[in-house]
């Protein structure tokens, strides 16, 4: 889809901004350009020779124009009659009786200077005023689309499903969010700003330069076609070339980001001098590209500067020509004045398109970063609510899959994780997941959240199929103490609120009781008001883990999930959490994922997967008696099945083998 219809109606939203900026531009530009006549007088009256005839009538300025003929008046000495006397001469020099004026002028040259001076600066002064006016009021265009459309933006990548994440890198979404958007707001500001002053100065310095002689403007405006063929080309050159250059951009916000977040690994390694020289490639490799882009954009300015040299020494040379021989051919009474004039025009013509030409690079990097942008806001999740989506009823549910089968999307081989795979979860039961690394148990989780859609089959939670689930109330009653705990840089309380920010400082402090996080909470000096650092970092991986188990318990869920939730617990803390897990698992569908099998015995039932099938599934006893792959795990372990067997979490009878075998 073209970018421009979906530009124009976020410029739309500040239309009458932008009409004003259009009047104050066309105001500002013309000013600028016409104020160049009011130079023409001083000219004359400079180089006035006294045997030059003064056409015209004689008339004195503080007479109406139609007083024609009567003698010249001296300037009068009070400032109110002063005042007027140069509005009566500036009425007449406009009202087209210039040669009136022109009387005066060179009876009173001083005072004619310093009037012309005074206009001249009036002039500027209101131009440069509109300028300002107009460059603060484009700012808030420009930062107010760009707000709008990193807000935007954000909350799009935000709200995109797993499979996105999966395969766009956090460079390239930072380098969306931070860089493009700020090109599409410079260009914005550019576009809406000066640039617009530029263009009617352009259009008004033209009719200056044809109003004083048409046809040198033939002349002047030889090198006007090449520089149209700049614009495109440069332009054209331009969108290309800053698509490979912010390419590489987001390489560098990628190898950066990814250095810091895992400074731990880096410095561990000592992989720091590695992790330098990947940055330093990857700056490398954008500044090659940005040289490139520069040679084009640098290219403009000079040829710019020199096509308007040309076009200078061509009207001077031809100009000067023609003013040597015929001036009338040059235009009517073409005077020395008019041809003066007629050059510090032209001078003046070819700053303004500077600017554009300038415009023209700002133009087609914005446009480009634009298509960057739109072209992550096209992307649409494919995870979506059905539209007959329901809630997740508020009871514990059942949880059910029937011969689900799932492959990660775009992996080279797509491989599926999972194949043919059956298994019902009682509402209420508590289901360890256990095997070896890579089986699938942390997969299994992904599909009971819907972070992935299924190939084939369906999972089911109190009887719906999950894509049949608003996501919203399926994410509401599921709370996952995940294998890699994620804090924010903010205080305990807010961490451990993260679900429900509504929770109170006592909710909060009992959930951290449940998780036995308490006691390390209040011995530390701010006790839950203590920010933990980023990702964290002023904690353990055990206190981290306890606040994870404590947030998730906060969130009040029908099924929880622990996924190695445990695993960073010393034995004795383990043991405690143990102690506690009837509490936390009462009226909740429960996984958990352990490697510690003495996590695991307490479940109702033990589900042992392989390659994303069910090997073995009861309980504790039964499977370690019957010597398969559990029972080989669990004596790896040094767990026996002797070991003084605990209750089960929720007292559901154990299921038998055979029940749900994929
Ligand atoms: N986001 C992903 N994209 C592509 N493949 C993935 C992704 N996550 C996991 N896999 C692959 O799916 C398979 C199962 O992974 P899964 O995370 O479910 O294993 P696991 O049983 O949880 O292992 P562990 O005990 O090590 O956590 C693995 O082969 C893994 O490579
Ligand atoms: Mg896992």
């Amino acid at each position: 889809m073209s970018l421009l219809p979906r530009l124009l109606p976020r410029l739309w939203a500040f239309k009458f901004r932008l009409l004003n900026i259009a009047i104050l531009s066309v105001v500002a530009g013309f000013l600028g350009a016409f104020s160049l006549i009011a130079f023409k007088p001083i000219i004359e009256v400079m180089f006035y020779q006294p045997g030059e005839a003064i056409e015209g009538p004689q008339v004195s300025p503080l007479a109406p124009p139609e007083d024609a003929g009567s003698p010249v008046i001296p300037l009068p000495s009070k400032i109110a009659e002063k005042v007027q006397f140069y509005k009566n001469l500036v009425q007449n020099y406009v009202a087209g009786h210039q040669e009136a004026a022109k009387q005066w002028m060179l009876h009173n040259k001083v005072h004619a200077l310093i009037l012309i001076g005074i206009i001249l600066l009036v002039a500027q002064a209101l131009g440069a005023y509109i300028k300002y006016v107009v460059e603060v009021m484009t700012a808030k265009i420009g930062l107010g689309i760009q707000k709008d459309l990193k807000d935007e933006l954000f909350e799009h990548i935000v709200r995109q499903d797993m499979p996105f994440f999966s395969r766009t890198s956090t460079g390239q979404i930072m380098a969306r969010l931070q860089n493009d958007t700020r090109k599409v707001q410079r260009m914005l500001m550019d576009f809406t700003g000066s640039t617009v002053i530029d263009f009617f100065n352009v259009i008004g310095l033209l009719c200056v330069l044809l109003y004083l002689s048409p046809r040198l403007t033939i002349y002047a405006a030889v090198t006007l076609p090449i520089l149209g063929g700049l614009f495109y080309f440069t332009g054209r050159a331009i969108r290309k070339l800053s698509d490979k250059a912010e390419e590489h951009d987001a390489g560098v916000f990628h190898v950066s980001q990814e250095a810091l977040s895992g400074i731990a690994v880096v410095k561990a390694f000592g992989a720091d001098g590695h992790e330098v020289k990947r940055f330093k490639q990857a700056t490398a490799q954008t500044n090659r590209r940005l040289l490139t882009l520069q040679r084009v954009q640098g290219f403009v300015g000079p040829a710019n500067d020199f096509l308007s040299t040309l076009a200078v020494v061509l009207t001077l040379v031809m100009g000067g020509i023609l003013f040597l021989g015929d001036r009338n051919y040059l235009g009517p009474d073409f005077q020395t004045a008019d041809f003066t004039i007629y050059l510090l025009a032209i001078t003046r013509f070819y700053r303004p398109i500077k600017g554009l030409l300038k415009l023209n690079v700002t133009y087609h990097r914005g446009m480009a970063s634009l298509a960057r942008i739109y072209r992550i806001m096209d992307i649409q999740p494919t995870i979506l609510d059905a539209p007959d989506a329901v809630d997740l009823p508020d009871r514990t549910p059942r949880v059910e899959f029937h011969g689900v089968t799932f492959a990660y999307p775009r992996r080279r081989n797509p491989q599926p994780v999972l194949e043919n795979f059956n298994l019902e979860v009682e509402p209420g039961e508590v289901v360890a997941l256990v095997g070896p690394s890579g089986a699938g148990k942390t997969t299994l989780i992904n599909l009971i959240c819907r972070f992935y859609d299924v190939q084939e089959g369906v999972v089911r939670i109190a009887g719906h199929d999950v894509r049949h689930l608003r996501q919203r109330s399926l994410r509401d009653r599921i709370a996952i103490v995940p294998q890699e705990t994620f804090l924010f840089n903010d205080t305990i309380h807010e961490n451990i609120a993260y679900g429900r920010t509504d929770a109170t400082r006592a909710e909060v402090e009992q959930a951290a009781r449940l998780a036995h996080a308490h006691h390390f909470i209040a011995a530390l000096p701010d006790g839950y008001d203590t920010v933990v650092g980023e990702r964290g970092g002023k904690l353990s991986t055990g206190q981290k883990q306890r606040l994870a188990i404590a947030r998730a318990l906060l969130k009040n869920p029908t099924i929880l999930i622990f996924d190695e939730a445990t695993a960073s617990l010393d034995a004795e803390t383990e043991r405690q959490i143990r102690d506690s897990m009837r509490l936390i698992c009462r009226g909740r569908t429960t996984f958990i994922i352990a490697h510690r099998f003495s996590t695991v015995m307490m479940a109702d039932r033990i589900v042992v997967l392989e390659n994303g099938r069910i090997v073995e599934q009861g309980s504790h006893e039964t499977l370690y008696e019957a010597g398969g792959l559990y029972a080989r795990l669990c004596n790896i372990q040094g767990i026996f099945v002797d070991t003084p067997p605990e209750a089960t979490l929720s007292g559901h009878p154990s299921r038998s083998l055979a029940n749900g075998l994929g």
